[in-house]
């Protein structure tokens, strides 16, 4: 199998082919994910919810992401494997970014890095860069920075924050990210940032201009019930096909028909 590298992502985008990303933080999983074919896994710090039960990204450490991305990583044969660099781990210290990188690199084996925020973590993105490490953007949301924000609703609706943003995927592509991740922004804003550079663009809740998707495994499976806004489409209902998999085990169990003399030795 041929891998998917940055190079392969850049060219998509020049071609115009969609660029299909999505999450996973755990073998089993990203062996499924991999085997269909998206591009390129992101190993989130999403894990902090989806996985641990948080009610936000910040309490995930490096090391509890390292181990998410080892897991990932021993079972991806084709695609880019992305990680996210955790709250706490590069704001506000370039050197201490760069060792942040540099541990999920080796430890990890995964190929690049994802960073919130723009100008603000300038140093810290051109210094990881500088070390051979392929850097992936995100703006718009970042999950990360939710207490300055106080809600998760849309971001740059304003004219101000729009010019802002553009200004930092602007100052993204020019330092070297190979890409950009836009959250929950505009379709409009998507529309003109992926069309202002020629860096791909991926985005989540960010309409149909970007030059690629990306989900939440977990969200697009239909494994939290609770959690619908409107950017997410469900493309199963496995909360109900594992919940009624498990009752009929149950069911079994309680009823001496599991396991069967066949079931047994
Ligand atoms: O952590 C995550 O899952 C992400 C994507 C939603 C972009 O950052
Ligand atoms: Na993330």
């Amino acid at each position: 199998i041929k891998r998917v590298t940055t190079h392969v992502i850049q060219e998509m985008k020049t071609r115009g082919e969609k660029i299909s990303c999505l999450t996973a933080y755990d073998y089993s999983m990203a062996g499924i994910v991999d085997a269909a074919g998206v591009e390129l896994i992101l190993v989130g710090d999403s894990a902090s919810n989806v996985m641990a039960g948080h009610e936000t990204t910040l309490p995930i450490t490096i090391d509890q992401m390292i181990y998410h991305a080892q897991s990932v990583v021993r079972a991806v044969k084709r695609a880019l494997v992305v990680v996210d660099l955790p709250f706490g781990s590069y704001q506000g210290n370039s050197r201490e970014a760069l060792s942040s990188a540099i541990r999920i690199m080796k430890e990890s084996g995964a190929h690049a890095v994802k960073l919130e925020g723009g100008l603000e973590i300038k140093d810290s993105i051109t210094r990881i860069l500088s070390a051979g490490v392929p850097v992936m953007g995100h703006l718009g949301l970042t999950p990360q920075s939710i207490y300055k924000f106080g809600t998760y609703t849309v971001r740059a609706k304003e004219d101000a924050e729009a010019a802002k943003l553009l200004e930092d995927a602007k100052m993204l592509e020019e330092v070297g990210c190979f890409s950009v991740v836009l959250e929950k922004i505009p379709s409009k804003l998507t529309k003109m940032v992926s069309e202002s550079i020629s860096i791909p663009t991926v985005g989540i809740g960010a309409g149909p201009e970007a030059d690629g998707q990306i989900l939440v495994l977990h969200d697009l499976l239909g494994i939290n019930k609770a959690f619908k806004p409107r950017f997410l489409r469900r493309y199963a209902e496995l909360n109900d096909i594992m919940h009624d998999a498990i009752g009929n085990y149950i069911k079994d169990v309680k009823s001496k028909s599991f396991p069967s003399m066949g079931e047994s030795y």
